[in-house]
């Protein structure tokens, strides 16, 4: 029991602490975004001119990257980079610090979805599949997304990664990070609510 109240004790009394060393370390992280990214990512995150004609695969959106990643994923990502594709490994240009800090200024980007622009990428690239009269729907059950259980982060996931040997192909390569963010926002907006 005592043990519960010193842990409760330090929690309470660090927490504080933590939020400050985080905002403290937006700040660093946005000076080291200028710096090193900005030349593919954009100011904004949204890619640069630079960043969209890349050879091998434009720099991904990063306004979005809560969709996707959880806390550590991102620290993950940032320090390996994309092998083959032009996202540079940081882990040797970067401190621990310093990556931990820019992931956290990328935290703070925002990305205000279109339901709309949602909507009409879902007629065109889902409807075939998972509108109620779709052909899949019918012969492989292509599930009503209108019921899913699955939350933002999921779906967007799902969606961009596939399910493995369905015809729920990923959509990494077809389909920007804004792309699905506008179509999980519309898709939340069919949900019934219950
Ligand atoms: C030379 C260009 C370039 C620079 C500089 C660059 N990136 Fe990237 N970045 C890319 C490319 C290209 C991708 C997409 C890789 C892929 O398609 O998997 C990417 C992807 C990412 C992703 C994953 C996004 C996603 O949704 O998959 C993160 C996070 C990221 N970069 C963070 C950073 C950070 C932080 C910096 C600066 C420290 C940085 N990048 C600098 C080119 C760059
Ligand atoms: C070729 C047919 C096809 C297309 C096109 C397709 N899907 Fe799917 N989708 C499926 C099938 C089949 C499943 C069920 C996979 C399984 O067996 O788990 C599925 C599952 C899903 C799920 C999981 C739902 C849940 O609650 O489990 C989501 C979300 C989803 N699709 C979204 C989309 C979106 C968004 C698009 C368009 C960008 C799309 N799908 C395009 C066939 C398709």
């Amino acid at each position: 029991m005592a043990r519960y109240v010193i842990t409760l004790l330090y929690t309470v009394l660090l927490l504080p602490g933590v939020c400050l060393a985080a905002e403290g370390g937006v700040e660093k992280g946005k000076v080291i975004f200028e710096k090193y990214c900005v030349k593919c990512h954009g100011e904004d995150g949204s890619g640069s001119e630079h960043g969209k004609y890349l050879k091998a695969s434009p720099a991904r959106d990063l306004r979005t990257n809560r969709l996707f990643f959880t806390d550590s994923e991102l620290v993950i990502i940032i320090n390996h980079g994309a092998a083959w594709r032009e996202m540079p490994n940081w882990e040797y240009v970067l401190s621990e610090d310093e990556v931990q800090n820019v992931a956290w200024y990328l935290r703070t980007l925002k990305f205000v979805p279109d339901p709309r622009e949602g909507e009409r990428i879902f007629e065109k690239k889902c409807a075939l599949c998972h509108a109620s009269d779709g052909a899949a729907k019918k012969i492989w059950k292509a599930p009503d997304l209108e019921g899913s259980a699955l939350g933002p982060f999921e779906t967007a996931r799902l969606i961009r990664y596939g399910i493995h040997n369905t015809l729920m192909f990923p959509r990494e390569s077809v389909q920007t990070n804004a792309e699905i963010a506008d179509v999980v926002d519309y898709l939340e907006s069919i949900k019934i609510k219950k």
